[in-house]
């Protein structure tokens, strides 16, 4: 008996676990049935690389995107410089920023043109973040951008959105709307009869059906604003997924526990509208799942394997999403292996610039992505059309093949603490067998001659170290031609 019970128990526990693990990118995964969505959603998953910008007045005092006006006990929400004492002496200062926000080194093109050239596809850009400050020109409130609170109004660059989203559309990116869903300056979101409490909304909208009414219909107009005004959007990057309807909240997951309202904001009428104006919309409800939630969003970080759905990791180039002036940047290699590694578990990269108060990146910012374009320009072939290859990643060789299954590409990356890629005498395969017309071409030497031998059983790689030009940096991939 006791026995059984403990089996029981044991089984309980597993079930547990396994379901504990899948909630870390995704559960409910619900295929779009719209064909429109579909064929976006393919060509996405080709694109593989792209650019996020977390850009508000935040920016002016180089902290944390939105999260140190949240009254949460957190590290990343902790209030720092003059105001800091009091929480409400610091809201007031904080709101104040948008007086003071003046970009006038705004320049989207310069942006456009350096992304496109590290090969990025598709940009994510914060048109209103959890702070409520909306930079594009909107109709619901006076916290944007083109106030004429706000000194940039007078730029013609002020709706700083649409300028962002012509420059990347005119550099042939696929454009994405990141929009917060909770909003922290909208009164009918924190009401201010009350305090808020924490990210979540202030009162019970059971309680108050009218106010949250309000708030539907505040988020519903300013996603319609950006639907019709701003030319194509192929993506809708909802964030903030604590505004969710109750009976999704998965107490499993840490963060979600602080969930006790019913803060459903009707994503099926957002949704229809949104498709209405912009057929085949990618709608991304982040964490949410379900049918709104067309990708998955795992944050900083990489899955070990392959998903089940589409997804991409958003990670930061440097340490902050926002700007931060004295911010540490990844280095090349580091982002180049990044970007090798999501790949080949079949996901993309959403890689994060916070530009600076004064409309720019910084140095350090434009020379990665220099970098990373040199590498593109030799590579690109192994990154844009491909799917994952078993075993995906063993002993910094990385797999992966194209998508018509014709070509593998074999990646030996670079040693951690140098850039440079040590290729061996021998490249022993991982669960690969060539043939005699295998044909195997080094991309970054494709003069030098690669031949190949079974040894042990294993198709293994020879390769000629005379002539090989040095240094090969970050990734040096093998390219099979592979008809059988
Ligand atoms: C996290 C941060 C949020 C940021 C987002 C981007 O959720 O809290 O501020 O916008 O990541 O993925």
């Amino acid at each position: 008996m006791i026995k059984i019970k403990l089996s029981i128990v044991f089984l309980f526990f597993i079930i547990i676990t396994a379901d504990a693990q899948q909630h870390n990118f995704s559960d409910n995964y619900v295929v779009p049935s719209d064909t429109l969505v579909q064929q976006k959603l393919a060509h996405w998953q080709d694109i593989k690389f792209g650019l996020l910008m977390h850009w508000g007045t935040y920016s002016e005092w180089g902290i944390v995107e939105s999260w140190s006006i949240c009254p949460e006990d957190e590290g990343w929400t902790q209030r720092k410089g003059p105001y800091a004492a009091n929480y409400f002496d610091y809201v007031k200062a904080y709101e104040k920023l948008q007086t003071t926000f003046n970009p006038v080194k705004f320049n989207p093109k310069k942006w456009a043109d350096a992304a496109k050239d590290a090969g990025m596809k598709y940009i994510v850009f914060t048109t209103k973040h959890h702070d409520g400050f909306c930079m594009f020109d909107t109709k619901q409130t006076d916290y944007k951008v083109t106030s004429p609170n706000t000194p940039f109004s007078t730029n013609p660059k002020s709706n700083i959105t649409k300028e962002v989203f012509n420059a990347f559309r005119n550099d042939g990116f696929m454009i994405g709307a990141y929009f917060s869903k909770p909003d922290w300056h909208c009164p009918y979101y924190w009401w201010p009869y009350f305090p808020p409490k924490d990210r979540n909304v202030n009162y019970d909208p059971a309680k108050y059906p009218e106010r949250w009414n309000d708030f539907k219909n505040y988020t519903y107009n300013q996603i319609e604003e950006l639907m019709t005004g701003y030319g194509h959007v192929d993506i809708l990057w909802l964030d903030g997924g604590w505004v969710r309807p109750l009976k999704t909240v998965d107490t499993s997951v840490e963060w979600q526990r602080t969930i006790h309202y019913n803060q459903d904001i009707d994503m099926k009428r957002i949704a229809a509208m949104a498709r209405k104006n912009q057929p085949g919309l990618l709608i991304v409800d982040r964490t949410v799942s379900g049918e709104f939630e067309n990708y998955v969003t795992p944050e900083q970080t990489i899955p070990h394997e392959p998903l089940p759905h589409p997804w991409e990791s958003c990670i930061t180039m440097g340490n902050s999403w926002s700007y931060v002036p004295t911010d540490k940047y990844k280095s090349t290699n580091q982002l180049i292996h990044m970007l090798v590694r999501i790949i080949s578990r079949g996901g993309n990269l959403l890689l994060n610039i916070g530009p600076s108060p004064e409309g720019d990146w910084s140095d350090t910012a434009y020379s990665r992505l220099l970098e990373i374009g040199k590498w593109m320009k030799v590579h690109s072939e192994a990154v844009y059309n491909t799917i994952p290859l078993a075993p995906y990643e063993n002993d910094n060789v990385v797999y992966l093949q194209s998508k018509d299954k014709q070509q593998i590409y074999v990646y030996v990356l670079s040693d951690n603490n140098t850039d440079e890629v040590a290729l061996p005498a021998t490249l022993k395969l991982d669960n690969i067998t060539l043939n005699k017309k295998s044909k195997v071409v080094l991309l970054d030497n494709p003069s030098i001659k690669i031949s190949q031998k079974t040894i042990d059983d294993v198709s293994t790689l020879i390769i000629p170290q005379k002539n090989l030009k040095n240094p090969l940096r970050y990734a040096a991939v093998f390219k099979i031609e592979h008809s059988l």
